[in-house]
């Protein structure tokens, strides 16, 4: 049976986030992006409303909307801010998921309900500045010493890890050589404020401005064993399955920030008039806004399909690849001619589309570039 209609509560949840995005995110997210400059008060707003947590079950202390319903949560947020959504993305999928997921009873007692209030925010310390795409070849180290492992070592672009919300960071380190000379990497939990480990936040840039983006140094930073996420050597997998879920994310991104960039430009075709008529009486223009709103319900259908799948426990990483690339694309091409419908006004901070393009950049790069997804589909071919 095909059935392409949302339940109740996901219809009601859209209905919320999107009146939660205007009400308390729209006001300000022009301001914030400004002055590059992640809100702790909006972040605790967004705890409130219970968009942390999203897809960890109540015994945790999370929502409990499935995956489906934070993919709505997100898509909502980015359909009025990038930036915004994207703290929470990386607070759910990359920062909680791997506790979620991986952790021990102990360590899901210590950190998921606090995260899941929002009190505090977890982050994903995968990247480094010379393991970006080639993400195995992290050079972080964890050394076991007595009953402690001492991480050195350096990450970059980390989301929600250096604000006074900056609570806990999953770090993928080199623990051993494997027998076959590959590294054996290890995640570890790593809370915030540990001796040896300090955070710089990143400023000057392009996209996503208002986020929380950082560096962290780890020098001789001692966390117990008790800290090692799972299985020693499973760092690797663990942090593939996690970016695997964070891709649908970065999908609902895109699928919201084009939403959100077609309906301005949809809004001011039908108000601007040139030429004696209104702009989107043009067929140049009225073609564009058909081509959106096509792509859009395309990108959709093959998102919410990917959450679905996820939902019912099927294989869903190549799906995953597929829409995260899909609607990062979308989001481009849809985010590009609404600034061409707005004309020299869409160029003009004041008329917000200009944020959404170069939001849309980072969703090429970020959780896997473009090549990246195009590398794991082509693999799922068995090319
Ligand atoms: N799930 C589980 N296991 C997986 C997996 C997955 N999705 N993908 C690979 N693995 C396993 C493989 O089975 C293999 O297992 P064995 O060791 O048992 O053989 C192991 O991992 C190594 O696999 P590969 O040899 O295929 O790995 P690779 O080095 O060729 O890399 C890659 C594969 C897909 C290119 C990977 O490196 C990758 O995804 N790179 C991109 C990294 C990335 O997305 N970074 C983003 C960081 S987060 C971020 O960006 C935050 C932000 O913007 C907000």
């Amino acid at each position: 049976m095909l059935n392409y209609d949302l339940t109740d509560e996901q219809n009601i949840l859209r209905q919320t986030i999107r009146e939660f995005a205007e009400r308390e995110v729209a006001p300000v997210a022009r301001e914030l992006d400004e002055r590059e400059e992640f809100s702790v008060p909006l972040t605790r707003k967004m705890a409130e409303v219970g968009l942390f947590g999203c897809f960890v079950s109540e015994e945790w202390g999370g929502s409990s909307m499935g995956y489906v319903g934070y993919i709505i949560a997100v898509e909502e947020l980015a359909r009025v801010d990038g930036s915004t959504a994207a703290t929470v993305a990386a607070g759910n999928s990359l920062g909680i998921g791997p506790i979620y997921y991986f952790g021990s009873e102990e360590q899901k007692k210590r950190w998921l309900p606090r995260l899941c209030r929002g009190e505090i925010l977890a982050a994903f310390g995968l990247t480094e500045p010379d393991a970006g795409s080639d993400a195995q070849a992290s050079r972080t180290a964890a050394v076991l010493r007595g009953d402690e492992w001492v991480l050195n070592g350096s990450k970059i672009f980390i989301t929600n890890a250096t604000s006074a919300m900056a609570g806990v960071v999953t770090v993928q380190a080199v623990t051993d050589v494997r027998p076959d000379g590959r590294k054996e990497l290890s995640c570890f939990l790593v809370p915030a404020g540990t001796p040896g480990c300090t955070a710089k936040a990143m400023h000057g840039k392009l996209m996503w401005r208002s986020s929380d983006t950082g560096e962290l140094f780890f020098e001789d930073c001692k966390v117990p064993q008790a800290n090692l996420l799972g299985q020693r050597g499973d760092g690797f997998k663990q942090m593939m399955q996690t970016l695997d879920g964070g891709r649908l994310s970065i999908a609902a991104m895109g699928l919201g920030g084009a939403q959100g960039a077609y309906e301005l430009a949809l809004n001011y075709a039908q108000q601007r008039k040139q030429f004696g008529m209104l702009i989107g009486k043009f067929q140049a223009n009225a073609f564009k806004l058909a081509t959106m709103a096509m792509e859009l319900e395309a990108a959709r259908n093959m998102l919410y399909k990917a959450c679905w799948l996820r939902e019912q426990h099927r294989p869903f990483g190549m799906v995953a690849a597929m829409s995260k690339l899909y609607c990062s694309e979308v989001f481009k091409r849809v985010a590009t001619e609404a600034v061409q419908i707005h004309g020299g006004y869409g160029l003009m901070k004041e008329y917000n589309v200009e944020r959404f393009f170069r939001d849309q950049k980072l969703l090429e790069i970020g959780e896997g570039t473009s090549e990246i997804q195009r590398i794991v589909i082509s693999r799922h071919l068995g090319l």
